[in-house]
């Protein structure tokens, strides 16, 4: 078998930097593609010229907006290509992720038309923000099955929420287990009665009121990086995004909450929304229904609203 293509739609700070976990972890050969063609390609070359140090067998190209070609056949297409958020320099405030929405939903739509027509039988893993709303926008305009266009906010949602309680128990990360549900938004939804440290419930080692500060800390995440940067994050972002691509190219059906669009499981028809999903070479194989209690679900439910505020925004 040959190497898997991966192509990387957004140079900036999120596609950039899973370019270079994507070649550390040597996933398959990266083409990397931005509006701007010199950064795009100079990051290519930067980072393909690290790769005799590491001796890492794998081509990487990047290249400006005519270069699509580049893309063709590609196995996985990352987008990321869009606004972050960023502080207006004259208000001084930051824009909501759903302010994104009109500006972003442009720019997915061209990329996933591009991309689309060059790698039919691609899978396309959405980055940009608002998350849950682009994966729409994607699914819309690359004419995919919902299997083949899923969104990366889980992986990152439920990494912060782990850290946090590693963090607070002085234990290995590798030992915290969890998962976080919902859209990409402040009313995302960590579950702690599904959280545990090597199998102890997180409740018997973590009071309630410190439980409830990280689930809010993890809801706020995003927004702690960006006060603190004042653009928003990176390195958590690429690493939840290339998790997904390598369960995708190694076929390795990890249960990784992902944004997918939604048949009916948790009671919604025609709705992206993060839930525990089986990735492997097809995508989404499979979504897993969770048995949620009905605090569980509410909360769900309003997140499901958020994200549904979101898209119609779309106008689809
Ligand atoms: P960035 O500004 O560093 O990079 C975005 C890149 O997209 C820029 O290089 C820009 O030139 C490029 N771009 C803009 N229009 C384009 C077009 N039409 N075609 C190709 N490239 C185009 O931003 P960053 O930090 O990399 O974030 C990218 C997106 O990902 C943002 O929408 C951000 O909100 C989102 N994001 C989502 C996360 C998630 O968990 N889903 C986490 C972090 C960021
Ligand atoms: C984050 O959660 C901005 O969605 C981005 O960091």
């Amino acid at each position: 078998m040959g190497r898997s293509k991966i192509s990387i739609i957004g140079a900036g700070n999120v596609g950039a930097t899973c370019a270079h976990w994507i070649a550390t972890r040597e996933l398959g050969d990266v083409v990397l593609i931005d509006v701007l063609e010199g950064p795009a390609k100079g990051k290519a070359l930067d980072l393909f010229e690290a790769t005799p140090v590491f001796k890492l067998d794998l081509n990487i190209a990047g290249g400006g907006p005519n270069d699509y070609d580049l893309t063709a056949g590609s196995d996985v297409i990352v987008i990321t290509a869009g606004v972050p958020r960023k502080k207006d320099p004259v208000t001084g405030q930051f824009p909501s992720r759903d302010e994104l929405v009109k500006t972003n939903q442009k720019i997915v739509g061209e990329v996933a038309r591009e991309v689309a027509r060059r790698s039919p039988e691609a899978i396309l893993i959405i980055v940009s923000n608002p998350l849950d709303a682009m994966c729409h926008v994607a699914l819309n305009e690359s004419g995919f099955p919902s299997h083949r266009v899923i969104g990366q906010a889980g992986a990152l949602d439920t990494a912060r929420y782990k850290a946090f309680l590693a963090m607070e128990l002085g234990v290995s990360v590798r030992d915290i287990h969890g998962i976080v549900l919902g859209g990409h938004g402040d009313e995302m939804v960590p579950l702690p009665r599904h959280t545990s440290v090597a199998g102890i419930p997180v409740r018997e080692l973590v009071p309630e009121d410190r439980l409830q500060e990280i689930i809010a800390r993890t809801r706020k995440g995003g927004g702690e990086i960006v006060g603190l940067i004042g653009v928003s994050a990176w390195y958590a972002p690429a690493a939840g995004t290339v998790e997904m691509v390598e369960a995708i190219v190694r076929d390795q059906k990890r249960v990784i909450p992902s944004a997918v669009l939604l048949t009916g499981q948790y009671g919604h028809n025609g709705l992206y929304i993060g839930v525990p999903a089986v990735l492997g070479k097809g995508g989404v194989e499979k979504v897993i229904e969770m048995q949620l209690n009905d605090e569980e679900k509410a909360m769900l439910e309003v997140s499901a609203k958020a994200v549904q505020s979101v898209v119609g925004v779309l106008g689809y």
